[in-house]
């Protein structure tokens, strides 16, 4: 089959009180590249609000088709979400292939979801976008066959999908909605079993393209170098989707569960967040989210934002925080540093690993105390237990039992209260 190219043109109504207009407009160039579609032209209009039918003011048409023939594009993207009727009414006006940012989102996270359960939820929002644009999108779509398509493949917009009659799009989203319920309880046992077993859980939450995984790979590798598994990581936005999870064993016996998530992005398409949300979740457990920003980016504030917003749309709320401040080597800042909650490193150059480290050490063993038990000798398992899971200073042999000193969390101290004899 022939490999073919799309040329997009794009186009984004500046709303007056959107000061990082600018900015959504550069990353949508970024997410149409992220699937091999080349932007050859851009419209903007400034305007209060969207055209309620038609996005655009009515003038601004004929200058997007101008552009779409003078540049052979086969393609036009709109920087927002558009309504049932504003896509049936930019395809009758424009008489070309029209897609928005949220159908180009989903299509993204289509072609990166590894697992069963992130395919279905990615299927399960583009079923629900789709359901309500059935008839705009089918028209749009419909003018693929003339040598358009190649990059675009939006599966549940596509036209497989698009045979399918609304009824059976329906009974598809009930089955989706139950099969990912039940993958909920699963993960909700797990999670509940890790909570239950006192293990600290860190969540590396952020921006795509911040340098999560980057930044997973290299504490792995630094902490555990063991048992690090390596996190695919990829210069391309997106490039993990799936929740990756990881059991850390410092050189003390102490442990904690490492979780990388979803990266997001601003204008998250609706339905993705909600079909995310037990993705999402993990974070909302954690004991402790790694908040990596790439500080190297003119808009890492406003990237911050929307990575906070999104989480309290999701339900995660007074977690404590540490901001990781990454590629600093690409920004005019001194690096390591740490100040306070925050510190700025490069995971690229393993620069300020060191210094996060104990910072995380410090925010989640902090609730460690030292304590002396003396266990009774016939209760050897007690002993070979903190030998085995908890941070054991000192061992000396009294008459009546051994004598430790023992680093000891809360759990493990109500745990063998009976033993301690001084904390
Ligand atoms: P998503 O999967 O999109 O959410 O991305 P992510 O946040 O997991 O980012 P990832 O670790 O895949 O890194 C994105 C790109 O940034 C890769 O090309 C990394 O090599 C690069 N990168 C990560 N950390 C640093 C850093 O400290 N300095 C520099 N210069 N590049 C970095």
């Amino acid at each position: 089959m022939d490999i073919l190219v799309e040329y997009a043109i794009l186009v984004g109504v500046h709303e007056q009180t959107d000061e990082h207009f600018d900015y959504t407009m550069e990353e949508l160039k970024n997410l149409a590249e992220a699937i091999d579609v080349e932007v050859v032209g851009m419209v903007t209009q400034n305007l209060e609000r969207r055209h309620p039918s038609l996005y655009v003011g009515k003038g601004k048409v004929g200058e997007i088709r101008h552009l779409y023939e003078e540049t052979d594009a086969n393609l036009v993207i709109f920087n927002d979400e558009l309504t049932p009727s504003q896509i049936r009414n930019m395809e009758q006006e424009l008489e070309c292939k029209v897609i928005d940012r949220t159908m180009l989102i989903l299509d993204i996270f289509a072609r990166r979801a590894r697992t069963k359960e992130s395919r279905m939820q990615v299927e399960l929002a583009q079923l629900q976008y789709t359901l309500p644009r059935l008839v705009g999108l089918r028209a749009s779509l419909s003018r693929q066959g003339g040598g358009t398509g190649g990059g675009f493949q939006n599966k549940g917009a596509g036209e497989t999908k698009l045979e399918l009659d609304r009824r059976k799009i329906e009974d598809q989203i009930a089955k989706l909605r139950r099969d990912l319920e039940q993958m909920k309880d699963q993960r909700e046992t797990q999670r509940k079993q890790r909570k239950k077993s006192g293990t600290p859980v860190v969540s590396i939450v952020g921006y795509t393209n911040a340098g999560k995984s980057t930044l997973m790979n290299k504490l792995l590798a630094k902490m555990d170098p063991e048992h690090a598994k390596q996190v695919f990581e990829e210069d391309m936005l997106f490039a993990t989707l799936d929740t990756s999870v990881r059991r850390v064993k410092l050189i003390d016996n102490k442990q904690f569960i490492l979780t990388d998530t979803v990266g997001f992005v601003s204008k998250l398409p609706h339905h993705l967040v909600k079909a995310f949300r037990s993705t999402l979740e993990e974070a909302r457990d954690a004991d402790l989210l790694l908040h990596v920003v790439d500080v190297s980016n003119a808009e890492y504030q406003f990237m911050m934002n929307v990575t906070n917003d999104t989480l309290h749309d999701v339900g995660v709320e007074n977690v404590e925080t540490l901001k990781v401040y990454n590629k600093a080597d690409l920004a005019n800042i001194p690096y390591p540093e740490v100040r306070g909650d925050s510190v700025w490193i490069s995971a690229k150059e393993e620069a300020g690993l060191e210094e996060l480290i104990s910072l995380i050490k410090k925010k989640i063993f902090e609730q460690y105390v030292t304590c002396k038990l003396l266990v009774p000798f016939e209760r050897g398992d007690v002993v070979a237990y903190l030998n085995d899971k908890a941070t054991v200073k000192n061992t000396e042999y009294e008459e009546d039992g051994t004598l430790l000193t023992v680093e000891m969390d809360i759990m493990e101290r109500e745990r063998f209260e009976e033993f301690i004899i001084s904390h």
